[in-house]
């Protein structure tokens, strides 16, 4: 069945090879699940060759993961190795028609890494952007052809998530939204077409979770109990465990997009924020990465 406001999926153009801005770990947790699901070469790209190369070792590790939990067998793990990448020459993108950033999730850095690399890309090449809240609109508005440009945001773990946010510019054309919800049913996720509005739908209602609980917080509610009181709404985590998982420089940016657009409607904590460039608070987590104590 096609998703609401998908159009004809005879429009979406052929993907032979993804190329990824970015190298960090949710551009790796990318390129893992692109490579593997599409069985396409994929090729990431960073600022310079240590951190391509952190994100290669990444990449491979986790589908040594994928192998060892039987996954994928040897063979399978070999082959997806081969078909990933790295380069720190955007000439290598000439060939990719679907370009996919995970950068800073700032406007200017979104606009300049698009813009370095479209004069590379075939007119016909889709630019999807993984903000979590800025205009795609506006990340699109400094290229020659911002008909192909489309928001394609993944949640963390990008691989266990189901849910992916396909965000329509008022520029962007059918054959691009086409392309990117079939890319999207390839990629195993569901997708839901949401407006290019700030924060889209999933963020904005997060961002008022996290700004109410740090509010809590910051009149005098001890974290943990700002945590547990969540649980029986059937969230599977905390807010601030989330903020943790996201990450808290993420998490503030979201934040201060949602207080910059809608000033009377969202909390933006001072607190949070001197977390966020602290690179978050310094708490116990298991070898998963999960936090353990939050008290
Ligand atoms: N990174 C990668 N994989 C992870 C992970 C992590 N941090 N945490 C768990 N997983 C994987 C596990 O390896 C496991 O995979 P396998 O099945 O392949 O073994 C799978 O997830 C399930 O793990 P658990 O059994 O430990 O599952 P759990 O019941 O503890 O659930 C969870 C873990 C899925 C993360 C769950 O707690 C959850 O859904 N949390 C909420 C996450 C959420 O709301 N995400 C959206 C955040 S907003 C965002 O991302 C958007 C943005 O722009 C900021």
């Amino acid at each position: 069945k096609r998703p609401a406001g998908a159009p004809d999926k005879d429009l979406a153009r052929k993907v032979t090879k993804v190329g990824i801005i970015g190298a960090g770990l949710m551009a790796s947790q990318f390129a893992i699940l692109f490579v593997r699901r599409l069985q396409v070469p994929v090729v990431i790209t960073d600022l310079d060759q240590a951190r391509v190369d952190k994100g290669l070792g990444y990449i491979r590790d986790e589908i040594g993961t994928l192998e060892q939990k039987g996954r994928i067998d040897a063979d399978e793990a070999n082959r997806l190795r081969a078909l990933v990448t790295g380069t720190t020459d955007k000439a290598d993108f000439a060939d990719c028609d679907w370009v996919i950033e995970a950068v800073f999730e700032d406007l200017a850095v979104k606009q300049q890494v698009f813009a370095e690399v479209e004069p590379f890309l075939s007119e016909t090449a889709v630019i999807a952007t993984n903000t979590s809240s800025l205009s795609v609109e506006q990340i699109g508005a400094k290229l020659a052809h911002p008909e192909r440009v489309v928001g394609f945001h993944f949640f963390n773990p990008v691989a266990v998530m189901p849910l992916l946010e396909i965000v329509k510019a008022p520029a962007t054309d059918d054959e691009t939204l086409a392309t990117a919800f079939a890319v999207a049913a390839k990629l195993k996720k569901s997708a839901v077409l949401t407006a290019d509005a700030p924060g889209f739908v999933v963020n904005r209602l997060l961002a008022k979770v996290m700004g109410e609980a740090a509010r809590a917080v910051d009149e005098g509610t001890p974290v943990p109990v700002v945590e547990k009181a969540l649980a029986p709404i059937g969230l599977p985590m905390g807010p601030f465990e989330l903020i943790d998982l996201v990450g808290w420089a993420v998490a503030a940016h979201v934040q201060d997009t949602m207080v910059r657009e809608f000033p009377e409607r969202f909390y933006s904590s001072e607190n949070l924020h001197a977390l966020a460039k602290l690179g978050g608070p310094v708490v116990e987590k298991d070898k998963h990465g999960k936090v353990t104590d939050l008290s």
